[in-house]
């Protein structure tokens, strides 16, 4: 593993045996824009077994629950703080109809999940079930409209039925137990019109995206926010395409993002992997950010004014299947890796939010880079879903601006990555956090934070790590990868210097 010396602070700094690495914090940076808590958003697909299973298992199971939604996972999903719920799709989005799925349960059609395994769907979750969900966990929900094989018509319609007070549709949903309407904010107008959402050239998607976003109408005070589908990471033509046509007709354009070997062949286990392998994933990670920095430089050229925001409303690890289980249910574990992808991603869009409005990890419960898994009765709470608890005192925060000097590595892959990564922010009752992460896989690294003013009284801390960096939570065991008090500091003055453990991360409040 190579190691290239960075010199973004104007000097050069050689490696010890133990990393030593400087970060200057700018607390006292005035007019910082805020993370958008939007950023910590989540996704839940008619997929495999996240929603039946994962979400729901109906108020007659014996799996304690809350009017038909698993109670362990109502209440570990309150403590993350989910801000934004995006369903039903995904690739399923553009095969739902939703009229489906609504009325009574045994009214409710059966269809076949075509894109994820062939699996009949029954509909017992549906437009109720979402809304209602969202409601418990005090989130705003994301619809994905099905353009591929639906109508203008139906998606106006669905708009309709959600949130107008009168008329024929809403005299269904009354009937079918909600009088007052839902507010629906986030509309996003098909789901990877490129691929699974039809098929489609940037060119015809935005003539399609006209009709549509003209007859899905803001009824009754609410007023929709409209995200039109977009590219998949390095495919910079089809969002050059759609801010040319549609660039005055959008709220948000779309990005998808994963963390992956490749689409064809094997993904790699989720578990089963070597250093190497911990390097490539992580170092593909981190180059979310050059794909963001060109998006964003499309976009600035044709909206200077930043009016279009960019929603990464899919990104995630994608690995190889466990053994045993449906190749179309994109079931995988999770581990330490996954843990330092979510921090460090989470630290990247942290450094966008001036067009970055919005990221949905994939997916929130039993489906790729999964916050929890179940099994039966069971629960499992991730690795990454700690990193996801652990940060979620930076939603809404205002950023604070860092600088360090942590070398740069290049992975096996050739792919550039940082030997540490930082965030900051300061929270509304003026309480600053730092996040830190150390992606080295057996060496610890002393990080000395040094801030502009503020001379650090009361810290305290959280770090995640674990015995090894393949290490996971599993099914009837005691958590191997679970957040634990973190002392290894020492004041002096305006710094702090930390001993971050290796592969691990951090989180710090003063
Ligand atoms: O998240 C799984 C799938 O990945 C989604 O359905 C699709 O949009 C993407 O290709």
């Amino acid at each position: 593993m190579k190691r290239l010396v960075s010199l973004i602070l104007g000097t050069s700094f050689c490696l010890a045996a133990m990393a030593q690495v400087q970060v200057n914090v700018h607390e006292t940076a005035e007019n910082q824009p805020v993370i958008h808590k939007e950023i910590y958003g989540q996704f839940a697909e008619h997929l495999g077994r996240c929603i039946y299973d994962g979400i729901w298992v109906g108020p007659e199971s014996d799996i304690p629950n809350i009017n038909g939604y698993r109670k362990d996972l109502i209440e570990a999903l309150q403590t993350l703080k989910v801000p934004v719920l995006r369903w039903p799709g995904g690739c399923f989005a553009d095969e739902y109809h939703w009229m489906d799925g609504i009325g009574p349960k045994e009214n409710r059609p059966m269809m076949i999940n075509n894109n994820w395994g062939g699996t009949v769907e029954d509909n017992s979750f549906g437009t109720h079930e979402f809304f209602n969900l969202c409601e418990l966990l005090e989130c705003e929900p994301y619809l994905s409209g099905n353009v591929g094989s639906g109508t203008v018509e139906e998606l106006a319609k669905w708009v309709e039925y959600i949130t107008a007070e009168g008329g024929t549709l809403a005299e269904l949903r009354a009937k079918n137990g909600r009088k007052e309407p839902w507010r629906l904010k986030y509309l996003g107008v098909g789901n990877e019109s490129w691929g699974c959402g039809g098929d489609m050239y940037p060119e015809y998607y935005s003539d399609l995206y006209r009709r549509y976003a003209i007859y899905c109408r803001n009824y009754d005070g609410n007023v929709l926010y409209k995200v039109a589908s977009g590219a998949s990471d390095y495919d910079y033509n089809w969002t050059k395409v759609l801010m040319d046509k549609i660039g005055d007709k959008m709220n948000g354009v779309s990005l998808h993002y994963y963390t992956v070997t490749g689409w064809t062949g094997s993904k790699g286990s989720a578990t089963q992997f070597d250093v190497d392998s911990w390097y490539d994933m992580i170092a593909k990670s981190v180059e979310v950010e050059e794909v963001i920095k060109n998006h964003k430089a499309i976009m600035n050229a044709y909206d200077p004014e930043g009016k279009v925001d960019l929603l990464l409303d899919e990104w995630g690890t994608w690995f190889d299947v466990e053994p045993g289980t449906n190749p179309g249910h994109l079931y995988q574990q999770n581990t330490m890796r996954d843990a330092m992808i979510a921090a460090m991603s989470l630290n990247i869009f942290h450094r966008h939010t001036d067009r970055l409005t919005m990221a949905n990890i994939a997916q929130i419960v039993n489906v790729l880079q999964a916050m929890i898994l179940t099994k039966g009765s069971e629960i499992v709470l991730t690795p990454t879903y700690h990193v996801f608890r652990m940060y979620n005192v930076h939603q809404d925060a205002a950023f604070v601006p860092t600088e360090s000097n942590a070398a740069t590595m290049v992975a096996p892959s050739g792919r550039i990555m940082p030997e540490a990564s930082v965030t900051a922010s300061r929270d509304a009752a003026g309480k600053l956090h730092v996040s830190i992460a150390n992606p080295l896989h057996n060496e610890a690294q002393t990080i000395t934070l040094n801030f502009d003013e503020l001379k650090p009284k009361n810290i305290t801390g959280e770090v995640l790590a674990a015995p090894t960096i393949q290490s996971y939570n599993d099914f009837g065991k005691e958590p191997a990868v679970a957040p634990k008090p973190f002392t290894a500091f020492k004041k002096n003055g305006k710094s702090v210097t930390l001993t971050v453990p290796a592969a691990s991360v951090v989180c710090l409040e003063f």
